[in-house]
């Protein structure tokens, strides 16, 4: 049985200000929900790094509970779907915007939060993969689901260096692909490299100026960053392929024109991490088990307690983070 006290960080907003503060708080105090989880990590994404900053409005109600993820194992369940001690996984589903998120040692949420970790990925590689390494297998699965095979022409992922972009990268060299890892941080070329990039290309490239189309050269995109950056994928784009956009870290516009898409018949497709059906990610997590290689994960990894996560915050939407945070929430 655990506490009857547990340890979380809480948001409180005072005066349009965002505050957080680690308290003690009861048992009683935890939402109604269907499965209790006993927690043993977070992960820091970029939209925690918003909401812990006050940024972007992703907390619709204080105090909250921030953290999109978390990992951990069942204590309590009215649902058929889990029994006491199963390891289970969530990842953004309201969590930090609705819902409490991870940032806190108990949890209790809807069951429909909750997939059971597959056999072989420890409580701390789950957040490894997180929102991040969920939404970049999200893109893979999408991409795949409009033709992209393994083949000569290589796929270019934007933001390589950040969470969603690092796991995109193991992913898809796992997977055979010829990956093309853009960065705007030199120092991160060899890690990229480390995880199966077999080039480099320059954010500055991607993000210059050009013509409405470029030669072909994407066999398909992973984008993580949007703005005019994701604008120049597009333009590279070969005959009939796609890019998954899932990111705005550089900027939520999008200035190109509709000749590729009339022209060459690419296509623009939009990932969203958080309404995703149970079955869905059940899917998605045997994919990631079978195909992110845990080696590859485990480098990309950096593990803090959980009294950094606001500093960290403002680290990671500085574009400053390199992979994934781990938040240790017991730490
Ligand atoms: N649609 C969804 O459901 C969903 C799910 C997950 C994430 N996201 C979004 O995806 C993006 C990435 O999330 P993340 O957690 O992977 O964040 P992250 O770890 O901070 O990675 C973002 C990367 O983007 C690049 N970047 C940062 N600032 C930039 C700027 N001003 N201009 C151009 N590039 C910049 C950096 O890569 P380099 O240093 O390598 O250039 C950075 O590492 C965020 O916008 C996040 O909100 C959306």
């Amino acid at each position: 049985m655990p506490d009857a006290t547990f340890r979380a960080l809480l948001l409180h907003e005072e005066n349009k200000q965002v505050r957080a503060a680690i308290e003690e708080l009861e048992r009683d105090r935890l939402p109604e929900g269907d499965v209790l989880v006993q927690v043993a990590y977070s992960s820091l994404n970029y939209k925690d790094g918003l909401a812990l900053t006050g940024q972007g409005r992703i907390v619709r109600k204080y105090p909250m509970v921030p953290g999109l993820d978390l990992s951990g194992t069942v204590v309590e369940s009215s649902s058929s779907r889990f029994q006491p001690g199963d390891p289970v996984v969530m990842t953004g589903c309201g969590s930090s915007e609705t819902f409490w998120g991870g940032y806190t040692q108990m949890s209790r949420l809807p069951a429909g939060c909750f997939v059971r970790i597959p056999p072989g990925i420890s409580l701390k590689q789950a957040m490894g993969v997180g929102t991040a390494g969920f939404t970049a297998m999200q893109c893979v699965m999408a991409l795949e689901a409009h033709g992209l095979a393994p083949g000569e022409k290589e796929v270019v992922v934007t933001g390589a260096a950040g969470g969603v972009g690092s796991v995109a990268v193991a992913i898809l060299s796992k997977l055979g692909y010829r990956v093309a890892a853009s960065t705007g941080r030199p120092e991160q070329h060899d890690f990229l490299r480390s995880l199966g990039a077999a080039r480099i290309v320059e954010r500055s490239a991607l993000a210059a100026q050009g013509k409405p189309m470029e030669s072909e050269q994407w066999a398909g995109a992973v984008d993580a960053v949007g703005g005019d950056v994701l604008a120049g994928v597009i333009r590279f784009l070969a005959r009939g392929t796609s890019v998954a956009a899932c990111g705005l870290a550089g900027g939520g516009h999008l200035n190109t024109t509709v000749y590729p898409f009339i022209l060459r018949g690419v296509n623009l497709l939009g990932i969203n991490s958080v309404e995703v059906a149970v079955a869905e990610r059940e899917a998605i997590w045997a994919r990631l088990a079978r195909d992110l290689p845990l080696d590859k994960l485990d480098s990309l990894i950096q593990v803090a307690p959980l009294g950094e996560s606001p500093a960290l915050a403002k680290e990671i939407l500085a574009g400053r983070v390199r992979g994934r945070l781990v938040i240790d929430v017991n730490r």
